[in-house]
């Protein structure tokens, strides 16, 4: 606990171009200072099919971490009363899913000197992490695969390897491996991903890199002491195309919560529109940026559910009071947005397509479909109401999230009723289990500026372009 807290404070600022800049600011500017991360689509071709099969793997594992946290927690509230226990409880061995339709990248460096890296930006992880050379890996034919950009921890002169009996081990880092037979081994972690990938490696801190806005990216920043997975062995499809996850969830030890410990206590996020060229930019901002929510009337703000107990971490609940269509007020069962009924609804990154459980997903679709009533019905995967939109005029309803706090989320039109393919639109959310978690997916976000304030437990978000 103390050993944690400690490195929180410990944070260095290096200013490249130094002492021009240095002379300009003082506390000012070292409270407007903010890092800014350029957001790449994962796979911006991918069709609907292929992201509603990756967002069932995610869904599948968000609803088996959820209920994996609340069953341990339970574990340890019984472990305090019966202490022969409270050794002996095995974390399920199940991660995000990093298919890679749905998600976003993000260019990070880490170690000293800085190493660059493509990693995906992931509001539902709490470890970030990069593959490492392997002992195996070394030692096989350099022919057979192209060169990858692995990091070498003895190549990184900030790089400590974190000792499997330190506080932050034991207490935060996801599925780490209770075996500690001896205490200095390295704390270690073996992901099974819902697609069979899997991930082992060792857990350390390293320093990360990153530039500072508002000036023209040559100021850079260097926080020390992130917590990072060294993965010295994988499999499977889901780390193809990345070498790594940036964990942006609600967590002692993601890199969000680190970042932000130095750049004001929030981070945000702005997605331009999915169908949008490729060259168009998505961001992640650390700190206040320009156009920071915070700072503007036509914002709003719902708290951030985030519980002490560590049920639902790392994930970004918020409270749905009502969804409406066409100004209707939707009957949907109260349950399904409540955490605590094993419910409830998260904001997520890594999600393309949003997930209602059945009874929301039954009144939006009947809403929304009333509507269309004279509209010609085609087939299309993934999706249950699909329409022939040629020469068809018929408007799409107006649909609403309104949260705690009177902030009402008014996503255009084109965000839940999709382009699916030329002439064709379909009502773009789809089924989830109920009981289970309603996910608001990345498409329903996109074309708003979301600031995850972590200090004060705040969700801002305003529409916006993003176009800085
Ligand atoms: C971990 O985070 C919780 C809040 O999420 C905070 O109360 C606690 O002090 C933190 N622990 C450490 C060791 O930083
Ligand atoms: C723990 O690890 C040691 C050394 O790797 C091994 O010999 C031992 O069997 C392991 N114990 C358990 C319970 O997995
Ligand atoms: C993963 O492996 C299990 C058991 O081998 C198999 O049943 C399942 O279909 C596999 N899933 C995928 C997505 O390949
Ligand atoms: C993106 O590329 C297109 C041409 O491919 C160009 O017309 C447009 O200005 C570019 N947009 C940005 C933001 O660079
Ligand atoms: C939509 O309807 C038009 C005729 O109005 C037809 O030519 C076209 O093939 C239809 N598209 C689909 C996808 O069914």
């Amino acid at each position: 606990m103390a050993r944690f807290a400690h490195l929180l404070v410990l944070v260095s600022f290096v200013l490249a171009s130094g002492a021009a800049a240095a002379a300009a600011g003082g506390a000012h500017r070292r409270e407007r200072s903010s890092a800014r991360l350029h957001l790449e689509r994962a796979a911006p071709g991918a069709t609907m099919a292929e992201r509603a099969a990756d967002d069932r793997f995610r869904h599948a594992y968000i609803n088996a971490k959820l209920a994996a946290a609340s069953s341990s927690s339970a574990r340890r509230r019984a472990a305090e009363t019966s202490p022969a226990e409270s050794s002996a409880f095995a974390m399920p061995l199940t991660s995000g899913a990093y298919t890679g339709t749905g998600q976003y990248f993000v260019r990070l460096r880490v170690g000293t000197p800085a190493q660059p890296f493509v990693l995906v930006a992931d509001t539902g992880s709490d470890l970030t992490w990069v593959k490492c050379s392997s002992p195996s890996s070394s030692s096989s034919s350099p022919a057979a695969s192209p060169p990858q950009r692995v990091f070498r921890p003895a190549g990184s002169k900030s790089w400590s390897p974190l000792p499997c009996d330190s506080d932050t081990c034991k207490s935060y880092v996801p599925f780490s491996l209770a075996n500690c037979s001896s205490p200095p081994d390295p704390c270690s972690y073996d992901y099974r991903y819902k697609d069979n990938s899997s991930a082992r490696g060792v857990v350390g801190l390293d320093s990360a890199t990153v530039s500072l806005s508002g000036n023209d990216g040559t100021r850079k920043a260097k926080l020390q002491e992130v917590v990072l997975g060294c993965t010295t062995s994988y499999d499977g499809q889901s780390f193809k195309s990345s070498d790594g996850v940036l964990s942006l969830g609600n967590s002692n030890i993601s890199f969000a919560s680190r970042a932000a410990s130095r750049f004001g206590g929030r981070f945000s996020y702005c997605l331009v529109d999915h169908l949008a060229p490729r060259n168009a930019t998505s961001f992640l901002t650390f700190g206040n940026g320009d156009s920071s929510p915070g700072d503007d009337s036509s914002s709003r703000r719902t708290p951030l559910v985030l519980l002490e107990d560590a049920r639902t971490r790392p994930f970004y609940f918020v409270s749905v009071d009502a969804v409406t269509v066409a100004g209707e007020r939707l009957e949907i069962l109260p349950d399904v947005w409540d955490f605590r009924k094993n419910g409830g609804a998260i904001l997520d990154s890594g999600t393309s397509l949003t997930i209602l459980a059945t009874p929301a997903y039954d009144a939006v679709v009947k809403a929304i479909s009333k509507q269309f009533a004279g509209v010609p019905r085609v087939n299309m995967d993934p999706f249950e109401y699909c329409y022939n939109w040629t020469g068809v005029s018929a408007e799409i309803p107006r649909m609403e999230l309104r949260f705690a706090g009177a902030a009402t989320l008014a996503p255009p039109g084109k965000s839940y009723v999709i382009d699916t393919a030329p002439g064709v639109k379909c009502i773009g959310v789809v089924e989830g289990a109920w009981p289970g978690v309603s996910v608001i997916g990345n498409i329903l976000q996109q074309e708003h500026l979301w600031e995850f304030d972590l200090a004060n437990r705040w969700l801002r978000f305003k529409q916006s372009r993003c176009a800085h």
